[in-house]
């Protein structure tokens, strides 16, 4: 399919944002592009109030009752502990139930079926399917094909080749407003309305050729005028000229960096990554000191007071073991954000985000 001139995939984004809609309402979600500041901001602010309301018991019940006559499905092809697991715990908090696809091995697959074909097969039995996948394009592929059944479901992208992550820039993004701003022992109350990243600047560090967080996440923080990005990285694993474009097209200030000690000091967040050496295709990456774009427990005397550490985990030696108790290490609290967001998100693709909105005021506002 890739590469023919009716593929929707080589369409400019404008197009391919607008087949990912249903009545100017988010049904898949596939590109960060798709989400513009106001549904960011939404969901934000969804997530924060079903945090709330998951606090006690009623609300516990009540949020369960939400999404028990739907089923999701997660086709999961391609490693993954915390994405997996934070969206099945999204689901348990919405009562929807859930199964899986984790291998290929397992599937009609081994018999000669198309992966088409399983997608095709498995929107017959569920209401959602969320996807993570080893190849840039096949969740957006597979949203098109959705689009022409006559039973379509929509498709969350769990993580998509190198290409794109959306729902951890989501949940980057929530933790972002939660942490930027606040003393790092202050018990946040955000205002989702408000743009804390105006005048700061947020560092990306690693491997962000081949990052698909960090890819998601800068299309995210384009939405907010004001902010700062640092892409530090070594030159073989720079940021790709499709983000950079997409940044200046923007007007957001960026720059370009091989050390990360000499910008410590400016940064009020820092986003650390690891090596995604499963892309190399001839161990092209086992040159590369990667310990250059490690955040060392010695650095930490530059650090802002306010810096804000993030990872998208798993982790390997990116950041030093012993800034784990440093207050303002944010990367456990992104996992934890990861669940209500990811909540947060199924909630309003199932329309059902007025009925929680309904019963926080009711319970909670005053
Ligand atoms: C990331 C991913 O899978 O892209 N992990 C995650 O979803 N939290 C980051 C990575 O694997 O390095």
């Amino acid at each position: 399919m890739t590469g023919t001139p009716e593929d929707p995939t080589q369409m400019p984004t404008a197009h391919r944002v607008a087949l990912l809609s249903r009545d100017d309402r988010l049904f898949h979600l596939i590109l960060a592009q798709q989400l513009d500041r106001e549904l960011i901001q939404d969901l934000c602010r969804l997530a924060e109030m079903i945090r709330s309301v998951a606090e006690v018991r009623p609300g516990t019940q009540f949020l369960r009752t939400l999404l028990g006559h739907k089923r999701a499905m997660l086709y999961f092809i391609q490693p993954s502990t915390r994405t997996f697991l934070s969206f099945t715990a999204a689901c348990q908090v919405l009562g929807m139930p859930y199964n899986d696809v984790r291998s290929q091995s397992t599937s009609s697959e081994v018999k000669g079926e198309t992966e088409d074909d399983t997608i095709r097969v498995l929107s017959q039995y569920f209401d959602l399917i969320i996807m993570r996948h080893p190849e840039e394009g096949f969740a957006e592929q597979m949203a098109h094909m959705m689009n022409r059944m006559r039973r379509s479901i929509p498709l969350i992208n769990g993580g998509s080749g190198k290409d794109q992550h959306p729902t951890q820039a989501l949940l980057d993004i929530y933790t972002l407003y939660r942490s930027l701003g606040f003393g790092p022992n202050e018990r946040p109350k955000p205002d989702f309305a408000s743009n804390p990243f105006e005048g700061k600047t947020i560092a990306f560090v690693g491997d962000l050729k081949r990052g698909r967080t960090v890819r998601s996440l800068a299309y995210l923080l384009c939405r907010y005028p004001g902010v700062r990005m640092l892409f530090v990285s070594h030159p073989d694993l720079q940021i790709e000229e499709d983000i950079l474009d997409y940044i200046e097209e923007n007007n957001v200030d960026h720059e370009l960096h091989n050390d990360l000690r000499a910008v410590i000091s400016r940064c009020d967040a820092v986003y650390m990554t690891r090596l995604q050496d499963e892309y190399d295709t001839a161990g092209e990456s086992k040159s590369i000191d990667y310990d250059s774009y490690r955040l060392s427990h010695e650095m930490a005397g530059d650090f802002k007071p306010n810096l804000v550490i993030m990872h998208p985990l798993p982790r390997r030696n990116e950041i030093d073991k012993r800034l784990d108790n440093d207050p303002r290490a944010r990367y456990w609290d992104q996992v934890r954000n990861g669940m209500w967001m990811r909540a947060a998100l199924i909630a309003t693709i199932f329309n059902v985000d007025a009925r929680i909105i309904d019963h926080y005021h009711s319970y909670y506002a005053h």
